[in-house]
Order: structure tokens, then C-alpha cells, then sequence
């Protein structure tokens, strides 16, 4: 890690500029959050609707104090249990927050990642720093500072360099501001682990007709191409009639398949759950480089981080139909 880079990146954020940085889930476009002048780069630069809320991020749990309110036990307990790491906590929001970072809402998501070069800019800086994911809206997130450059360039002040996420999707979202906690979005820390460190249950928010929910936007994550899911058994009759269509077709799979004709394009062997994961957003990213049409996507086993894959395999699915 280039400690001047950090310090510099710190100096930047102070000044009320846009720093994107690593963590272990994906790269993020960050602003001090206690400054709704600098938040608001962090919306025209994305193009997002100025009323979806952006995660804060923290030093150590040390700084919720300042942060939010009525924070439950059970926060403590996950805080102490995952964090750093890739778990977002929906709870009260302090008074004194701007509604640039909530949206309005009376809820504040935070989180402390699990990276270092995060972290020492965290800690230098002191204080929370608002950060989505550093890509335009509804475009895939970015797992290395390379796509971070393609998508946003010159309009982030300072890209600090952190190698690929190792995660490499977005962080589970747990909503603990109501009576009960709930998981909002799927990420590498199951609902099964929440449930362990909590010894309760913890349900997953199933959508409600007519709500848009928050971090739950299902036409999202998409790269250009249009994304099929399909089984495992599907792809090489799917793959031979999209190319007897004339499409430029993409297969992204847990499997290599042999059988399947060399003008298609196999993005994977993805391997397990947790290295598809970690390659996913890059993959989505090549398929567009190589000019497919339509990816054909196998989801991964449903273990661990696999439902999280899924969940945005889903999401590319229904908007790029
Ligand atoms: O892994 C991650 O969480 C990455 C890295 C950079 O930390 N960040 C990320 O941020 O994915 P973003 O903005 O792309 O997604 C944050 C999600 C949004 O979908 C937003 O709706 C939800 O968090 N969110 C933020 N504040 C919220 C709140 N007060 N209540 C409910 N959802 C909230
Ligand atoms: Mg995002």
C-alpha cells in the first residue's frame, strides 16, 4: 500500500472531493458524508436519483455513536461478529445527518470494510464517508481500480489502487431500525450466519407489491448484452439455437463445456460459489468487451455466497430482458 497515496486520498476527502477506494466487496466511490455539498458529487457523477440513500462507511464500530441512534443489541453483537467485513447494518440515523446521505429516510446504513487500504484511509480521515458502488447507475459495480477508471475517469479526484475485491459482490444489507432484523440485500454473509450470530431467525425481505424497495432495485447490475439464466443442462442447445439466430453468444457457468462450438465465447470455468462471485462483475464487464448479445448464465450452487450470485444474476436477467 502507498501510504503518501492514502494520506493524499485523505486530503482529497477533506477538501470535499471524490476518493474511489477499495474494499474487499467491490470499489467504492467515497465523499465525507457529514458534507451534503460533497455527497451530492457523489450523485451527479453516478447519475443516481438523489433520493436513493448511500451506505456510510466507518473507521470501527467505535463511530456509530456519532452516526445513528437507538441502536439495538443485536447490532453490537453483528457488528462484533463480522465486522470489518462485508455487512451492511440499516439502523436509526442521528439527527444531525444530512438527508443527501438517507435519502430523507430516518435510517443510515453502515458499515466497516474489510480492507486495508479502506481502513488506513478510514482511519486517517477519522470520520464516515459515504460511498455506493464506483460505477455509473444500474451499470455493474467495479471489483478493480481499472474499472473504476473506465466507467467514471476524470470526474473522481483520486482512484486509490487496492487489487481486485475479494468478494467480489456487494455487501448483505440487514435492516435491524424495525422490530425484527431483516435482510434486504444477499451478499457473501448469509442470512444463516446472521440467524448464528444472533440465535433468532432472520427472514429475507420478500418485496411488497407496489414498494420500491431500498437496494433491492431489480433492474440493476447489468452489463449491455441481455442475460438468460439457464441450467446447467440448457446451455449447449440454448447457445446452438441463439447461434443459428446470428447472435454473438456468452456463456458464464460454474462448468466448462466442451461440447459447445468454439465461436462461443465461455467466460468461466467460474468454479465455486465464492470464485464466481470474485469474478462475476469482471466477466460481465468481457462479455460486453467481446460483443455478446446474450450471456447464458448458470448460477452457481446455493451455498455461501452462491444465493448472492444468483440474486444479481436475477437482477441482470430481468433488466436487460
Ligand atoms: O459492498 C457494498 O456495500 C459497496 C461497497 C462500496 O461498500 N457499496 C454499495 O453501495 O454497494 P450502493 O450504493 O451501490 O448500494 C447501497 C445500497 C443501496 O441499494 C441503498 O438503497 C441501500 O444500500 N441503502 C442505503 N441506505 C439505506 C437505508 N437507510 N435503508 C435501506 N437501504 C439503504
Ligand atoms: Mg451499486
Amino acid at each position: 500500500m502507498d501510504a503518501e497515496e492514502v494520506a493524499a486520498a485523505a486530503e482529497v476527502l477533506r477538501s470535499g472531493g471524490l476518493v474511489a477506494f477499495p474494499t474487499e466487496t467491490v470499489y467504492g466511490l467515497g465523499a465525507a458524508a457529514a458534507r451534503p455539498e460533497a455527497v451530492a458529487r457523489i450523485f451527479a457523477v453516478k447519475g443516481r436519483p438523489a433520493d436513493h440513500p448511500v451506505i456510510v462507511h466507518l473507521p470501527s464500530a467505535r463511530h456509530l455513536e456519532r452516526w445513528t441512534a437507538d441502536v439495538p443489541e443485536a447490532a453490537h453483537q453483528l457488528a462484533e461478529a463480522c465486522w470489518p467485513g462485508p455487512l451492511t447494518m440499516v439502523l436509526g440515523r442521528a439527527s444531525w445527518v444530512p438527508a443527501a446521505v438517507t435519502g430523507g429516510r430516518p435510517t443510515i446504513a453502515v458499515r466497516v470494510p474489510a480492507h486495508p487500504v479502506a481502513l488506513e484511509l478510514l482511519e486517517l480521515f477519522g470520520d464516515g464517508v459515504a460511498a455506493p458502488s464506483a460505477n455509473r447507475f444500474g451499470r455493474v459495480s467495479p471489483t478493480t481500480a481499472a474499472h473504476v477508471r473506465a466507467d467514471l475517469g476524470d470526474e473522481v479526484d483520486l482512484v486509490l489502487e487496492g487489487g481486485p475485491s475479494q468478494v467480489g459482490v456487494e455487501s448483505t444489507i440487514v435492516d435491524l431500525s424495525g422490530g425484527r432484523p431483516e435482510v434486504l440485500r444477499l451478499g457473501s454473509i448469509t442470512p444463516a450466519r446472521l440467524e448464528e450470530v444472533l440465535g433468532a431467525p432472520v427472514p429475507v425481505w420478500q418485496g411488497q407489491r407496489g414498494v420500491a424497495a431500498p437496494g433491492t432495485l431489480v433492474a440493476h447490475y447489468a452489463p449491455h448484452a441481455r442475460v438468460e439464466l439457464v441450467g446447467a443442462a440448457e446451455v449447449v442447445a440454448r447457445a446452438t439455437v441463439l447461434r443459428q439466430q446470428g447472435r454473438q453468444v456468452a456463456v458464464l457457468a460454474p462448468d466448462r463445456y466442451p461440447d459447445l462450438a468454439g465461436e462461443v465465447v465461455q467466460l468461466g470455468p467460474m468454479g465455486s460459489s465464492a470464485d464466481y462471485a470474485r469474478g462475476l462483475y469482471e466477466r460481465l464487464r468481457r462479455a460486453d468487451e467481446v460483443g455478446a448479445e446474450v450471456v447464458l448464465a448458470v448460477p452457481p450452487p446455493d451455498e455461501g455466497v452462491g444465493a448472492a450470485v444468483a440474486d444479481r444474476l436475477r437482477r441482470a436477467a430481468a433488466s436487460t430482458r
